[in-house]
């Protein structure tokens, strides 16, 4: 509930059985890829055991600090809440609206299919 009351665009993360507040250190000039990085690969690890995953960024700096206590070298940068998802997931469910492979990649030069 503290977390949430953190949050100006995660509210939800009072559902979630638990989250991750990632934390990285500005010093580093590829913090924010790090950051994404240690998101992904927790998020496809707790896939593997069926548990679904949600991100936040809109984060009040100021009261996160303040409720768990985290040091100024660190910036609280996103949020990860995991649960199991409600809906039971299978070949059934809808698929996503993806872009195709060749509407997102470009070969050889930008625009080339
Ligand atoms: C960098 C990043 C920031 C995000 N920030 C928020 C956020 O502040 N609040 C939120 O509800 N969802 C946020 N999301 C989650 C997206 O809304 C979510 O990825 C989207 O619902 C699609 O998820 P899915 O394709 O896994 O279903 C964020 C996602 C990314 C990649």
């Amino acid at each position: 509930m503290k977390l949430s009351n953190d949050s100006t665009s995660g509210k939800w993360i009072s559902g979630a059985n638990f989250a991750i507040i990632v934390l990285t250190n500005p010093y580093f000039r590829f913090h924010l890829i790090d950051a994404g990085k240690v998101v992904q690969n927790m998020q496809l690890a707790a896939w593997n055991y069926g548990v679904g995953s949600a991100l936040f960024t809109g984060i009040e700096e100021d009261r996160i600090r303040k409720d768990f206590s985290i040091p100024i070298e660190y910036k609280p940068v996103i949020v990860v809440g995991f649960g199991y998802p409600r809906k039971k997931i299978d070949g059934k469910t809808k698929k996503k609206n993806r872009l195709t492979m060749h509407e997102l990649v470009s070969f050889e030069e930008y625009g080339k299919s």
